[in-house]
């Protein structure tokens, strides 16, 4: 028999088995929503991005069926050849009027608009200044524009001022952050580093994956939470998140969506969204116009969880929204922490390095709109009993 040429990976998998960091996924078994059921297990879900309980709302299942009897249930080829069906237009326009920008353009994840975006926008004589904590998908996007990527430590505007000052006269450069970190829930450092994109002639871009539909006037994102309309060049949204459904999106110039509709290789190279996603994501920004109270939930929800958990002793690091580390440090102790959360009855996700750095191994919680103070309470309670049993807290 021919040996196995991919015998490493085993290997692999076997340290991180060791390490005690190998990772079986959930399975969900019903909607996702803020109670359900994973792995055969009734849980208080604090695990999704799922915030404001859209991926069930009746609104957008609606839409969704509606477009699906009209349309089919794909649309057979990439938007630039004869995948662009006027439910993609009307998305885009709702996008941008949504988001206060020229135009919009929709990619099929936020991943790919991210990655998309920076790889075609920049090339090798170019340079990217980055936050450290940004997105894997805009770390990617550097990588494979080929420009030079400088690094800041996370939010450091002076070390972020003192790169740009060291730079050649005259180099296209793009300065880029997360809106909402998505691992820690702190914001972007927005309006200095919109400053210095100013000072210093740089192109801004901001990913407000986390932010849309949570921060800012009806969800409309970091932009307009910390009104820095028009000084941003180039924003990114999902719609894979609070939105509830799939995609992602590019809000900037008209001429910045043209470049992307002819440069962008996930927009150029992919099948585009099937009518039933283009149509219930136009629903979810009714229901963003229309039922703003789902958002003031949010932020209710997000208050009592995140008092809770910090008056028990947690340490939730510097979270400013929904997002709410629960911070641990070793690896292996914040995955028994979630582990033993599931069991009895709470799905927090533990998360280790890579994903966050060395020896900031955390559980990561959600809260979303649509919990109960019943359900929330029994979190803080479970978190509390599970906590303690593991010397965590007192
Ligand atoms: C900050 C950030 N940007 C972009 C993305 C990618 O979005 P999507 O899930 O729509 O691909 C994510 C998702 O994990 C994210 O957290």
């Amino acid at each position: 028999m021919r040996p196995d040429p991919l015998s490493y990976l085993s290997a692999e998998l076997n340290a991180l088995k060791e390490q005690g960091l190998y990772r079986r996924l959930r399975i969900l078994e019903d909607e996702q929503k803020a109670k359900t059921t994973f792995d055969h297990t009734s849980v208080v879900n604090l695990s999704s991005n799922n915030y404001l309980g859209l991926t069930t709302h009746p609104r957008l299942r609606e839409r969704a069926l509606e477009a699906t009897r009209k349309y089919g249930v794909g649309t057979g080829s990439v938007r630039t050849i004869a995948g662009t069906m006027d439910l993609h237009m009307e998305l885009e326009r709702r996008l941008a009027a949504f988001k206060q920008t020229e135009a919009v353009v929709v990619f099929q994840s936020g991943f790919a608009a991210n990655a998309g975006t920076v790889s075609s926008v920049l090339g090798r004589d170019d340079v990217v200044v980055s936050d450290e904590l940004n997105h894997a998908s805009i770390i990617d996007g550097c990588r494979l524009s080929r420009a030079e990527i400088k690094v800041f430590p996370h939010k450091d505007v002076d070390a972020a001022r003192k790169i740009l000052q060291a730079l050649p006269a005259g180099k296209r450069t793009l300065l880029i952050t997360d809106g909402v970190f998505s691992m820690d829930g702190d914001l972007g450092a927005l309006p200095a580093l919109c400053s210095l994109a100013e000072e210093f002639g740089c192109i801004m871009m901001v990913d407000d994956a986390h932010a849309s539909g949570v921060f800012g006037r009806n969800g409309r994102g970091t932009i307009d939470h910390f009104d820095v309309h028009g000084r941003v060049d180039i924003q990114v949204g999902t719609l894979s998140k609070a939105i509830g459904v799939l995609g992602g999106y590019v809000a900037g110039t008209r001429s910045l969506v043209e470049f992307l509709y002819h440069r962008a290789r996930p927009f150029l190279f992919s099948t585009s969204h099937p009518p039933a996603v283009a149509a219930a994501c136009i629903a979810a920004i009714d229901v963003l116009m229309e039922e703003p109270q789902i958002i003031e939930r949010l932020w209710e929800n997000t208050r009592f969880f995140q008092s809770g958990l910090k008056q028990l002793g947690f340490n939730t690091g510097a979270s400013e929204g929904p997002i709410t580390p629960v911070i641990i440090g070793d690896g292996a102790l914040a995955m028994t922490l979630s582990d033993r959360l599931f069991e009895s009855g709470v799905f927090a996700q533990g998360i280790a390095a890579p994903t966050v750095p060395a020896g900031k191994a955390r559980v990561r919680t959600i809260v979303t709109a649509t919990h109960t103070r019943e359900e929330l309470q029994f979190a803080l309670d479970t978190f509390a009993t599970v906590g303690q049993s593991l010397g965590i807290v007192q």
